[in-house]
């Protein structure tokens, strides 16, 4: 049937008609708010690169997360930021990191809201990289075994999903198998599965005081020519026993996002990262583009490529506005 039996502008005709026909919907319930903790009591201390972002003490992060619930979000997701590194990370396993310490005092207070401990070395390491570092490469073997251990330290702090994101090939299957072992077989994971080497990521180093000290992560993160390697790190992940799979930036991976929902059928999360707030913070604070409306275009974008679930900053603002 062709113009004038069918007129597709009768479907955008009223408000009313244009929510009738949504293909897409963003709620709450799939964003995920990132915290970054740090030592301390009452800390609230502003990042700079991320403007409305903050590295708070563990009683803050507990107001975070009740707030959080109010408005809906669905979890949290802890980034630590310890009192001393070194060449191991040794804060990152300890049973009284930082992590466990926010995850013990998050679910003493907050018990319904979903707490994702992020598992990564990089923060807690001296050189910044994301593992055990031999000569001037992470060694992905050796990095296994601290990935066990630190999952389950938060597992036994209470931590609901582990979410691995330092790209380490079998760090699924180690944790999993220590997960099950330790007698968490209902903690969740949630895997940073198609995680690339992004310059999106350079906020969060500042926010997670992060960077590498040498060198890059090209030898572990993906090279962002690649899509279809995507699915191949998708694929091994799920086949190690990841619950939830994360590709991760967002905005200028929704192709990837698209082809992981069309290929596989399980819950996918996509990251919308620091460098993706930054960009939107500074454009409207410029004034040159309206903050809140391009943050809904965005999300929705995500949400529209596939994603069941959105880690974003703009988490709070955004539950606020459809709150309203
Ligand atoms: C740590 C980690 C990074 C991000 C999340 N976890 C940075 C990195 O890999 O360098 C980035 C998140 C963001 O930019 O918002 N492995």
């Amino acid at each position: 049937m062709s113009f004038p039996f069918t007129r597709l502008r009768r479907l955008r005709q009223s408000p009313k008609i244009r929510d009738w026909v949504s293909e897409t919907t963003l709620a709450p319930k799939n964003l995920i708010y990132p915290l970054f903790i740090r030592p301390g009591k009452n800390v609230r201390k502003p990042i700079a690169s991320m403007p409305g972002q903050y590295q708070i003490s563990v009683d803050r992060a507990v107001k975070e997360a009740k707030e959080c619930k109010k408005l809906g979000i669905a979890a949290v997701i802890l980034f630590g930021i310890p009192s001393k590194k070194d060449e191991r990370g040794s804060e990152a396993f300890a049973e009284d990191g930082i992590i466990q310490k926010a995850i013990r005092s998050i679910k003493a207070k907050v018990p319904s809201l979903t707490v994702i401990a992020d598992l990564c070395f990089c923060e807690y390491t001296s050189h910044g990289h994301c593992g055990i570092v031999q000569g001037k490469e992470v060694d992905n073997d050796a990095t296994l075994d601290l990935i066990a251990r630190t999952a389950l330290a938060q597992a036994r702090a209470g931590a609901d999903v582990i979410a691995p994101s330092g790209m380490m090939d079998g760090m699924v299957k180690a944790l999993r198998s220590a997960l099950d072992r330790g007698g968490f077989k209902d903690t969740l994971i949630m895997a940073y599965s198609a995680k690339y080497a992004s310059a999106f990521y350079g906020p969060f180093r500042d926010a997670a005081e992060s960077p590498p000290k040498f060198g890059d992560r090209k030898s572990y993160q993906m090279d962002f020519r690649n899509a279809k390697e995507a699915l191949r790190e998708i694929s091994q992940d799920l086949d190690e026993g990841a619950d939830i799979v994360m590709v991760k930036p967002a905005l200028a991976y929704l192709d990837v996002i698209r082809g992981v929902k069309d290929r596989f059928n399980v819950p996918v999360a996509a990251y919308n990262v620091s460098g993706e707030y930054a960009m939107v913070k500074a454009a409207a604070k410029a004034g040159w583009v309206d903050g809140e409306k391009i943050a809904l275009e965005i999300l929705t974008a995500i949400r529209r490529a596939g994603a069941d679930f959105v880690l974003t900053y703009h988490a709070k603002d955004i539950a606020k506005i459809l709150g309203r």
